[in-house]
């Protein structure tokens, strides 16, 4: 067994970090993303390899950690619906920072039980002697890792709609969060004063813990569902931090490295999201944005057209340039294959087609990306809200699947819409729009969505699959 500073292990974490690297940069574009992936699970196994060569490492928890870690991860990703991925890709940040805050935990415990210089021993050659810095680290784990860990569990549930997605508010509670801040920085402090050997540090380091996860909860319940894309992205990012933190306490140079990026690259999606939605990240946590049920100033004008499978396949197949704007019903209606299949015959029929994404469809991000690649359908077909919206005048047909709010022109019309401002794709401006979903409900937002009552709209009702489906056996049997 090695010393953490032995050559070997300093190696393998060096591989480790730059094959993460590579792996991510390679993610930045569907074509790599598949091969960088790979690579980031190499630069993964090469880390725990070196970590298994440590000193000190007890097998038999690990083994049995891996075991109980692996059947509870086997079922839940067998019977997981597809639909409700997100709410679990939620959770699973949140484990990550129960993770964090519980290596805190048992660093502090051991800390504890062995006073500093034996607890210093343990950490390894070239360790910093600073015992207010391992404590600071600790407590700063501590506290992210729990905020991480209940923040995620709540938008878990509002995602799978166990609790309502309306943001929670009630008088005071800036005031509350404001005091549960104070006190967790107040309890940090006297952990950070005593070190683990004082009388009622453990209480302290107890209490930094338990104001951690009320911080989590109560900081994330007033956030509106439809604000939810931001709070994923920004509790990926603490996920990330709070890992690097831990790293900070243990000194490994792998767990710092990996921690770091994933915190870095949760805020540079956090920073897309906010953009896709036109907020300020200030905006989406403090606001309660949605709390109140905003009725449409302007009330909806024109009637709704529905359109048979027939009356979409005769302006379909007469449409030059067709643009699909898929959204969370494509993902509930696993449409997606269809979807592929009536692009080409779209395309075989001398129309040119595209693909066009916006940043927070469907339910987490790169939702559509992953569905739309599942299907095959080419990379350069996939096109962003700003190169189709320039030119959307001189579409044919918009085909909307299972979007909404994200084609909701409230988001340009009305002040008083919770979606307004939101950078949305102009469907309504096409020279024909279809939408497919199965009845007038709304979105994730909750709000009407005057594009369905427009004069160039016609609405397809039914499931996206089966729609779909049937225009392709349309196409086919001409
Ligand atoms: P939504 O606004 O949620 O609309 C989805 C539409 O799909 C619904 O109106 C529904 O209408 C329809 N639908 C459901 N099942 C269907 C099926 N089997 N066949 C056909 N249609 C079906 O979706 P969007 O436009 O993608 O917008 C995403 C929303 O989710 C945004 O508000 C966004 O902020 C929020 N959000 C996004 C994320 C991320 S990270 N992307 C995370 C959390 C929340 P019917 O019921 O009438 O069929």
């Amino acid at each position: 067994m090695l010393s953490s500073d032995h050559p070997l292990i300093t190696s393998l974490y060096i591989l480790a970090s730059v094959l993460f690297i590579v792996g991510l940069k390679m993610l930045n574009r569907a074509a790599t993303a598949r091969r960088g992936n790979l690579i980031s699970g190499v630069g993964m196994l090469a880390a725990i390899v070196a970590t298994c060569l440590l000193k000190g490492i007890s097998f038999q928890w690990i083994l049995l950690g891996a075991i109980v870690g692996s059947a509870i991860g086997a079922v839940a990703s067998y019977s997981v619906k597809m639909t409700a991925m997100p709410e679990m890709v939620g959770l699973f940040n949140g484990f990550g920072g129960l993770a964090s805050m519980l290596v805190a935990w048992a660093e502090f415990h051991k800390w504890r039980g062995l006073g500093w210089e034996a607890y210093l021993r343990t950490l390894g050659a070239g360790a910093p002697d600073s015992s207010l810095f391992t404590a600071v680290a600790a407590v700063f784990t501590a506290i992210v890792g729990a905020v991480t860990f209940s923040g995620s569990v709540v938008a878990f549930l509002k995602l799978a709609e166990w609790i309502t997605g309306r943001p929670i508010l009630f008088r005071g509670q800036r005031l509350l969060n404001g005091a549960i801040v104070l006190a967790t920085l107040a309890a940090a402090a006297a952990v950070v004063v005593q070190r683990p050997t004082g009388g009622a540090a453990y209480a302290a380091f107890g209490a930094v813990m338990t104001l951690g996860l009320v911080l989590g909860v109560t900081s994330v319940i007033p956030i509106g569902g439809a604000d939810m894309p931001v709070v994923i992205s920004l509790l990926n990012s603490y996920s990330g931090v709070a890992a690097a933190a831990a790293g900070f306490i243990i000194l490994n140079n792998g767990l710092i490295v990996a921690g770091s990026l994933v915190g870095a690259s949760g805020l540079i999606l956090t920073n897309i999201m906010c953009k896709a939605m036109n907020r300020s990240l200030a905006n989406v946590l403090f606001s309660g944005f949605g709390a109140v049920e905003t009725a449409s100033s302007s009330a909806v004008q024109g009637e709704v057209k529905p359109v048979s499978v027939e009356d979409a396949y005769y302006i379909l197949e007469a449409a030059r340039s067709v643009v699909f704007v898929p959204g969370y019903g494509m993902a509930v209606a696993q449409a997606q294959h269809v979807v592929r299949e009536l692009g080409q015959l779209l395309e075989k029929n001398g129309a040119e087609v595209k693909y066009c994404i916006h940043p927070v469809a469907g339910r987490m991000p790169g939702h559509m990306n992953v569905l739309l690649a599942e299907a095959s359908v080419p990379y350069e077909q996939l096109v962003e809200p700003g190169d189709v919206n320039p030119v959307i005048d001189t579409v044919d047909v918009a085909i909307v699947i299972g979007a909404n709010d994200v084609v909701n022109p409230a988001a340009r019309e009305d002040r008083t819409s919770p979606l307004w401002g939101m950078p949305i794709i102009n469907v309504d401006q096409a020279r024909t729009c279809i939408v497919l979903k199965r009845s007038m409900r709304p979105g994730f937002a909750g709000v009407e969505n005057p594009l369905f009552f427009k004069p160039n709209t016609r609405m397809l009702f039914g499931d996206a699959k089966a729609s779909i489906s049937a225009l392709v056996a349309e196409f086919k049997s001409e």
